[in-house]
């Protein structure tokens, strides 16, 4: 679940057991757990997903972005499913998912680490820090690590440019990176890996 910090606006998702107060990551303060964030979203397969569209392609933007959202990416099987209840050839189905980049054909890893290439973090070292997480993880920037731990990104500004260079890992964003740095950070998602 997503939770903000009350004390200085850090913004995280909180996978913890606790139920009524989060420690935020960035500063310690204790903050309070929403209610409504317990509830969990249900569990839905590609029949739920469909049967709440009407089967006309000006559904299938949406039903491509739950469908993403439920499974993580867009199993070619689902694909399938997707173009026949629109009536529609999977590859328009394909040439419409691969217009945007939002979408991917690819389960992704445990962490996704996004690298920032905006200006400010260009200026910084974007590069040298691609370099390193490359070496670090055994692959290039699109891929995935052969244990499905990592999957490596390019992104654009990331929105917090005062601490360029910024990697994202899941939805932490962490700054002010220097080959070294950078090291630590993935060492310390090994590590929290299941
Ligand atoms: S350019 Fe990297 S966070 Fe803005």
């Amino acid at each position: 679940m997503k939770l903000e910090c009350e004390n200085c606006g850090f913004e995280w998702d909180y996978q913890g057991e606790e139920q009524y107060y989060a420690t935020c990551p960035e500063c310690q303060y204790e903050v309070e757990i929403p209610a409504e964030a317990e509830v969990v979203a249900p569990e839905r397969d590609i029949e739920d997903i469909l049967e709440e569209h009407p089967a006309e392609q000006s559904s299938l933007i949406p039903i491509l972005q739950e469908t993403q959202e439920q499974y993580g990416y867009l199993p070619k099987e689902v694909i399938e499913d997707i173009a026949g209840y629109l009536g529609l050839p999977e590859s328009k189905i394909y040439g419409v998912a691969t217009f945007y980049a939002q979408f991917r054909f690819e389960p992704q890893g445990e962490h996704v680490v996004r690298i920032c290439h905006g200006t400010a973090c260009h200026v910084k070292g974007a590069d040298a820090i691609t370099e390193t997480v490359e070496n670090e993880l055994g692959i290039d920037t699109g891929e995935t690590s052969e244990d499905g731990t990592f999957t490596l990104e390019r992104v654009a500004c990331l929105g917090c440019c005062s601490l360029a260079p910024v990697i994202m890992v899941d939805d932490t964003a962490h700054g002010d990176l220097t080959r070294e740095k950078v090291k630590d950070v993935i060492d310390d998602y090994r590590g929290s890996s299941s």
